[in-house]
């Protein structure tokens, strides 16, 4: 097995942190002279990239949050001419708009080879059929999934999501040893099966490479039960890269190995910004080490895990992700932020800024409800029938512009309760804990 591996898989720590210091003085430097945005936000700190001489010295550096690309959309952080990037992807800022990243042909190229490594450490070969159920599109699941899974040498079945009937059958039909979705609809598609009385012994699934959302060891016996498969988990974000950033090892199963020869990992305290020891939790942030076209310094992800010693590679692994910093939602795989829905709300002069999103889990799919007020000027005088148009315009919104169903209850004024501190509970999150 071992020998299967790239070189630097099994390199010893001095010469991992020996790498990581050549590449991470490149991309700060090229990020210092390349990204107006980022020199800005050095020379306020006095900070100068000769600065950097030991990787400690990283913690010196500005922080990076998804404030700054939106400040930047669409293209305002990228290091080389427009005419250099091959690719764009977006994903989910906190009001309407995305936030946007872009690639060079060598920045998809590594992408590729990462995303390669990943599925081969969850224990893909070429030859392998590989099902791609994430979506295909600004999403960088499906496309990233794509790519690496073709640089292995495994025959990709291209499907993204939705259909799951189809999926089925193609699933019967070619035989594929590899499914690459959200945990949450493996599930779904777990349950067709179940209703078509074919049992996980007779499924082809060997290997299910599971992410874009948060689960846990309960939910990973369960899909392996129903599939009849391995359940790996792969940790990724559009801002650092995409899906491949961290991947699990099929022999040892405990947290995904982040790769860390392109991506530097610190733990922070999320209130303070110190950095934080290895084992204790806190906010990931990464800087990424060899990206061309939008190189992130101390990209503060959001997301609440600790760095774990390495195990079946010399790379650090990452925790479970235990929650967020921030108040982002994933519904179904789909960042959404509270203040999206808001914004959709407010389009709608007839409905009072004041709303509640309830969400609740029914089997393994989360629900949304979008609880909102009349204003007062109208409450009690608008028609059944107005008022449910009303509800269908903003379900239609939310729908074709965040892209979630939800079920809109549209109530007539002061119906959502305030609270005694005068400030708005926005969020009933009524789904059970993962664990
Ligand atoms: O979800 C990339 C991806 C695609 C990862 C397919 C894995 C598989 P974004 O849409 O930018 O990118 O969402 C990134 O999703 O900050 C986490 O909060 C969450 N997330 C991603 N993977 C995991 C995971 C893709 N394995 C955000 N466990 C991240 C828990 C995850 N949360």
């Amino acid at each position: 097995m071992p020998g299967d591996l790239e070189a630097i898989e099994t390199a010893s720590r001095d010469e991992i942190a020996a790498l990581q210091l050549e590449r991470l003085k490149w991309s700060v430097t090229h990020t210092y002279n390349n990204v107006a945005h980022f020199k800005e936000k050095c020379d306020a700190k006095g900070i100068l990239p000769g600065d950097l001489k030991t990787l400690a010295d990283l913690a010196r550096f500005p922080f990076t949050t998804k404030i700054d690309l939106r400040d930047n959309y669409p293209f305002g952080l990228f290091a080389v001419p427009r005419n250099q990037v091959v690719r764009v992807h977006a994903s989910s800022g906190t009001t309407g708009q995305p936030i946007v990243v872009g690639y060079t042909r060598k920045d998809i190229d590594t992408w590729a080879g990462l995303m390669a490594r990943s599925i081969r450490a969850a224990g893909g070969r070429a030859g392998d059929i590989c099902h791609i159920s994430y979506g295909y599109g600004l999403f960088t699941g499906g496309l990233g999934a794509h790519y690496g899974a073709e640089r292995l040498g495994c025959m990709v079945v291209p499907v993204s999501g939705g259909q799951t009937e189809k999926q089925v059958q193609l699933i019967q039909d070619f035989k594929p040893d590899i499914i690459m979705v959200t945990p949450s609809y493996s599930l779904v598609i777990a349950e067709e099966f179940e209703r078509l009385g074919i049992r996980p012994e007779d499924i082809s699934l060997k290997i299910g490479i599971f992410g874009a959302e948060p689960w846990g060891q309960g939910m990973r016996l369960e899909i392996e039960k129903k599939l009849g498969l391995d359940a790996i988990d792969i940790y990724g974000l559009t801002e650092v890269m995409g899906p491949g950033v961290a991947c699990e090892c099929i022999e040892s199963k405990d947290g995904p190995v982040i790769w860390e020869d392109h991506f530097y990992p610190e733990i922070i305290d999320p209130e303070t910004g110190q950095v934080l020891p290895d084992g204790q939790e806190g906010e990931l942030v990464f800087t990424s080490l060899s990206k061309q076209a939008m190189p992130v310094i101390r990209y503060r992800t959001r997301d609440l895990t600790r760095l774990l010693p390495p195990s079946s590679r010399s790379f650090r692994r990452m925790g479970r992700i235990t929650g967020r910093s921030d108040d982002m939602l994933i519904i179904r795989g789909v960042n959404v932020f509270p203040t999206q829905i808001e914004e959709q709300i407010l389009r709608d002069q007839r409905l009072s800024g004041n709303y509640q999103i309830l969400l609740t889990r029914d089997g393994h799919l989360d629900n949304v409800e979008v609880r909102c007020e009349l204003q007062r000027a109208v409450s009690g005088k608008l028609s059944p029938a107005d008022v449910e148009v009303i509800g269908k315009e903003l379900q239609h919104h939310i729908k074709t512009i965040i892209g979630i169903s939800t079920r809109v209850s549209v109530l007539e004024h002061e119906s959502i309760p305030r609270t005694l501190t005068g400030k708005a509970r926005r969020l009933i999150d009524g789904r059970p804990k993962q664990i």
